[in-house]
C-alpha cells in the first residue's frame, strides 16, 4: 500500500506548519501507524528555508511532550504534484498553492485544504493566526488550533480510507 502524502504549509515554515507536522506526526506515531504516512511541511516563502523551527514552536510542542526536529524549506511544483494532502494554515497561502498550482496542475486544486476547516470548534473562520510577532499564549492557541483541526482531519481521512484502520480515537 502506498503511504499517504500529507504536507503542511504556512508562510515561513517556522511556526504554524512545523506545530501541525508535528502533531500529527506524534499522533501516527503513537497508533503505530507512521509506515502507512509520508508526512512532511513546507512555506510558501523562502524567509526561512534551513532554518529550524522557532524557538516558541519548540517551547509549545515540549510543552506538550512533543520532540520535534525540522528544517524549514519552501513549497516547490514538485511538492504540489507528489503530496496526496496539502494543507494550508491560512486563506493567504491557501491562494499562493491554488496559484502555483493552476499553472501546471489544475487538477490537485481538489487536494488543497484549510487546516482550520477541520476544527470543530470554528464554523466561519478558517484562518490559523499568524503568531510570529505574537507572544508565547499565541503560540499555545495555535497549538490548540491545530491539535482540535488535526483531529478533525484524521476523522475525514478514517471516512475517506475505509480499508485503513486508524483506530476509533484520534
Ligand atoms: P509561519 O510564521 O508562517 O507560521 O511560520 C511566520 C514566520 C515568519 C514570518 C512570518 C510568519 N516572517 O515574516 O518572517
Amino acid at each position: 500500500m502506498q503511504p499517504i502524502k500529507i504536507l503542511f504549509v504556512c508562510l515561513g515554515n517556522i511556526c504554524r506548519s512545523p506545530i501541525a507536522h508535528a502533531i500529527l506526526e506524534h499522533k501516527i506515531k503513537s497508533n503505530g501507524l507512521i509506515h502507512f504516512f509520508e508526512i512532511n511541511s513546507s512555506g510558501t516563502s523562502g524567509f526561512h528555508t534551513g532554518s529550524t523551527p522557532d524557538k516558541r514552536s519548540l517551547a509549545v510542542l515540549l510543552k506538550h511532550g512533543i520532540q520535534f526536529k525540522h528544517y524549514a524549506q519552501q513549497l516547490t511544483p514538485a511538492d504540489i504534484s507528489y503530496y496526496d494532502y496539502i494543507i494550508a494554515t491560512d486563506h493567504l497561502n491557501y491562494d499562493e498553492i491554488i496559484n502555483m498550482a493552476s499553472h501546471s496542475l489544475p487538477n490537485k486544486a481538489n487536494s488543497v485544504f484549510l487546516l482550520r476547516s477541520f476544527d470543530l470548534n470554528e464554523k466561519t473562520n478558517f484562518d490559523i493566526p499568524d503568531p510570529y510577532y505574537g507572544l508565547e499564549s499565541d503560540f499555545e492557541e495555535v497549538y490548540q488550533i491545530c491539535e482540535r483541526s488535526i483531529n478533525g482531519f484524521l476523522n475525514f481521512l478514517r471516512m475517506q480510507t475505509n480499508q485503513l484502520h486508524l483506530g476509533t480515537q484520534p
